[in-house]
């Protein structure tokens, strides 16, 4: 019989502190005023908020990291889901922002986690391992672990899969509107309440598609990351094209969908990787334009923008985009099937390996406030890791739906965030911790019921190790 894998549940953490690029309330009613960070910057409010589509970004307090955040993500997964330690068996971190060149965020994470939550030697038999593929890790730790529940060498025990970074670009760059920092775990699980990964990872049809490319790394002597920003845009809109190309070629082998059908129309909702609001757009339009050419939709909009210029000509095809982005077709489509998931980015900021998964909260969590019956609709997948690797996947929304996506509260998050006048930091308070160069900085807010950072070594035997304890 055939056994269904996947997502039984979320947790999401972002940090409590956060910098206000653009005054939010204002923005969103098309007025741009200036904040602290776009005047001292020179950056026109109407680019942050228009162009690139955020608001504000979280940023890690002193005495968080990525192992503090993967971990506070953890803990709510577990409480919620009254988990025992004992019923977990792998936990699979995907991160780009690791504290140490050798020990997995893992391990360090489920020690966090036994000291505050478990008895002494309670994951003694967990498989803790960090896997990296910038931001598709994380994908790739789902992968791993839906085929671990499905081929049955879990032996009932749950998988875990954590995605917990900080995006981190030089300050004053032009990248540093894209930064962003928090985490989400996921429990993987057979018969999940939530989201039923067949026909996708746990068999045949899913698209990987992978380059050898330098749009965007970080040396391992380096705090913030390396990009060809523009370089960064056309390789991940190219492959997510050409695995959307290769998932069909597979759907329509099995059956899935017939020659003369679009596979776009087969999916409900489509979530997409996303460093920024705006680049869920460019992926729509890229996307649509790429499923709609050559049928009577296509030709609608041409009649409406004009024809399709050649790829070649690099301006009038951003052009012709910007214009397909316009049309009603397109925004019909768009709201339907992928707005709600871009939600949360415009106050999480980039969250690398967590930022598809937040997404897929934001989604789950609107869909639920408007009460839609999302029950046995087929969500779509594209992660995208920079260096690069694009993986495509489905899943199917499970019947209990309902008893996950209530309690979902990543959106409830940034909102509380956003009601505390003393959770903005300052550009001085930003700028200190965002040079405290992976070490402790002093904290804005006193930690409280949070894992911290509580010291770094210095003796002979533990020079830069790091320790991490629960505050209540
Ligand atoms: P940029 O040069 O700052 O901005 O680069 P731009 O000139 O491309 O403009 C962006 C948009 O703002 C455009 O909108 C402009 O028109 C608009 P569009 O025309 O495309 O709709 N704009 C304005 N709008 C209103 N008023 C104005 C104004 N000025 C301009 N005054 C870029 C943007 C994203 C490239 C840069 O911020 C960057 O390099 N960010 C970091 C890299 C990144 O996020 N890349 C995304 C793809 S790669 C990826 O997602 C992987 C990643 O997550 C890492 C991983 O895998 O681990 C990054």
């Amino acid at each position: 019989m055939k056994k269904f894998v996947g997502i039984d549940d979320i947790a999401t953490y972002v940090p409590k502190t956060y910098l206000e690029l653009v005054p939010e309330y204002e923005a969103r009613k098309g007025n741009y005023a200036d904040s602290e960070f776009s005047r001292l910057r020179g950056i026109p409010p109407a680019k942050i908020a228009k162009g690139i589509g955020v608001y504000q970004f979280g940023w890690p307090d002193g005495h968080e990291d990525s192992v503090t955040m993967g971990a506070m993500a953890f803990k709510k997964l577990i409480e919620k889901n009254d988990l025992k330690l004992s019923d977990i068996g792998r936990v699979f971190v995907g991160t780009e922002s690791a504290v140490d060149h050798s020990k997995p965020n893992a391990m360090f994470i489920v020690g966090a986690i036994e000291r505050a939550l478990g008895k002494d030697g309670e994951t003694r038999n967990y498989t803790p391992l960090d896997l990296k593929f910038a931001c598709a890790g994380a994908t790739a730790g789902l992968e791993f672990l839906s085929e671990w529940t499905e081929t049955g060498k879990n032996n009932e025990k749950a998988g875990v899969v954590i995605a917990t970074d900080v995006s981190h670009y030089p300050l004053q760059s032009g990248e540093e509107i894209t930064q962003g920092a928090g985490a989400v775990a996921m429990l993987v699980k057979e018969n999940p309440r939530l989201l039923a990964l067949e026909n996708s990872m746990t068999t045949e049809i899913t698209s990987t598609v992978c380059k050898d490319e330098k749009d965007f790394f970080r040396p391992l002597h380096r705090h913030s990351a390396v990009v060809d920003g523009q370089l960064s845009v056309d390789c991940y809109l190219d492959a997510c094209k050409d695995a959307l190309t290769d998932y069909r070629k597979k759907a329509v082998t099995q059956g899935f969908v017939k020659d003369e059908e679009l596979l776009t129309d087969k999916f409900d909702r489509i979530l997409v990787h996303l460093p920024f609001h705006k680049m869920g757009e460019y992926a729509g339009v890229s996307l649509f334009r790429h499923e709609w050419r050559n049928t009577p939709r296509f030709r609608e909009i041409e009649r409406e923008i004009g024809p399709e210029p050649s790829h070649e000509d690099v301006k009038a095809d951003k052009e012709f985009a910007r214009k397909f982005r316009e049309t009603e077709l397109f925004k019909e489509v768009f709201s339907e099937k992928m707005e709600k998931g871009l939600a949360a980015s415009e106050r999480t900021g980039n969250l690398y390996t967590g930022s598809l998964y937040a997404s897929l909260s934001s989604m789950l969590e609107l869909e639920s406030q408007q009460g839609t019956d999302i029950g046995g609709m087929r969500f779509a997948f594209g992660s995208y890791g920079s260096g690069l690797m694009f993986k495509a996947f489905t899943g199917t929304v499970q019947p209990r739906f309902k008893e996950v996506i209530g309690e979902l509260d990543l959106l409830k998050a940034l909102d509380e965030r956003r009601t505390d006048k003393r959770r903005s930091l300052s550009v001085a308070e930003y700028e200190r911790l965002h040079e405290k160069n992976s070490g402790m900085a002093e904290s804005v807010l006193p930690p409280k019921n949070e894992f911290v950072l509580a010291s770094i070594g210095t003796s002979k035997v533990d020079e830069g190790y790091r320790y991490y304890k629960f505050v209540d």
